[in-house]
């Protein structure tokens, strides 16, 4: 089978005609790719343009999901490509955040807060009493029932002759504001995966802080949000990304800026 692309999670393969499958790699949780099957498919259904997601195949000894293939490229690689135009890319990532954030998300979908709560309740290098202080300020953000991605970055932008968006096993049903806060700490804090040329880090290293700034701006511009509004999502989303057990490098940013507005906020 021909790969075509690879995230964290799986690789994506050609498979048949105009489909893929996405393998998750060995060992990984069935209950979670049947997760990743009704997202897509509940997305799908709510108008959002997602790849249709059709079954779930075994091979070898690893599953996957079969989707629709998108004829186009992660906006990540525009980024990189056209490193000029980066103010126009952010754009185009926040109009599309802006627009899934319109659409309501009901009973099927986790809530934001609890998923924040079990995350930051999971998050090994943080401390018992830091962990109650995190649930204790959780609490008194505001509940949400928009439709959230939970994982919206420029990864997961497929721009073909429609803009797609893909990946949505971490959909839920909560406040924008907090969604717009994940992609920020994912933006600001990620690592690129190890095998990344050296001349592609370079690069993303630059637009970093230029796609943040613009991204935040578009998105308050077209949302009327205000920005200390997503601004208090950065603690808890940073300490719950924690869970995720991120390369050493990224712990040690999210644990230093997480114990920075912990004792900023006491
Ligand atoms: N339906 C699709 N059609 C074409 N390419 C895809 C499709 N889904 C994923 N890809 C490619 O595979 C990459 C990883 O897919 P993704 O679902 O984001 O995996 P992960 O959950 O591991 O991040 C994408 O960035 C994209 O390049
Ligand atoms: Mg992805």
């Amino acid at each position: 089978m021909k790969l075509i692309g690879r995230g964290k999670t799986a690789e994506i393969f050609e498979y048949g005609q105009d489909t893929i499958v996405k393998l998750y790699r060995d060992g990984y949780p069935e209950d979670a790719i049947r997760h990743e099957l009704r997202m897509s498919q509940l997305v799908c259904s709510l108008g959002i343009d997602t790849p249709q997601a059709h079954e779930i195949v075994a091979i070898g000894n690893r599953h996957g999901v079969v989707f629709q293939r998108i004829h186009g490229a992660p906006l990540l690689n525009a980024m990189i490509r056209t490193p000029w135009a980066i103010r126009k890319h952010a754009g185009t990532l926040a109009a599309l955040h802006y627009d899934v954030h319109a659409h309501r998300a009901a009973g099927a979908f986790r809530q934001q807060k609890q998923v924040l709560a079990d995350a930051i309740r999971a998050a090994q290098p943080l401390t018992a009493a830091e962990k109650d202080a995190l649930l204790h300020y959780l609490q008194q953000l505001p509940e949400g029932d928009a439709l959230c991605h939970g994982d919206f970055h420029p990864d997961n932008v497929l721009i073909g002759e429609k803009r797609w968006i893909i990946d949505w096993m971490t959909g839920m049903s909560g406040s924008p504001a907090g969604d717009v806060a994940r992609s920020v700490v994912l933006v600001r804090f990620g690592t690129m995966p190890s095998g990344t040329p050296k001349m592609v880090r370079g690069i993303i290293e630059l637009l970093r802080s230029r796609l943040l700034n613009g991204y935040i701006k578009q998105y308050l511009q077209l949302s009327g949000m205000r920005y200390d509004e997503m601004e208090r999502w950065i603690l808890p989303v940073a300490a719950a990304r924690l869970a995720e057990r991120p390369d050493a490098e990224e712990e040690e940013r999210l644990v230093r800026v997480v114990r920075q507005r912990m004792s900023a906020i006491s």
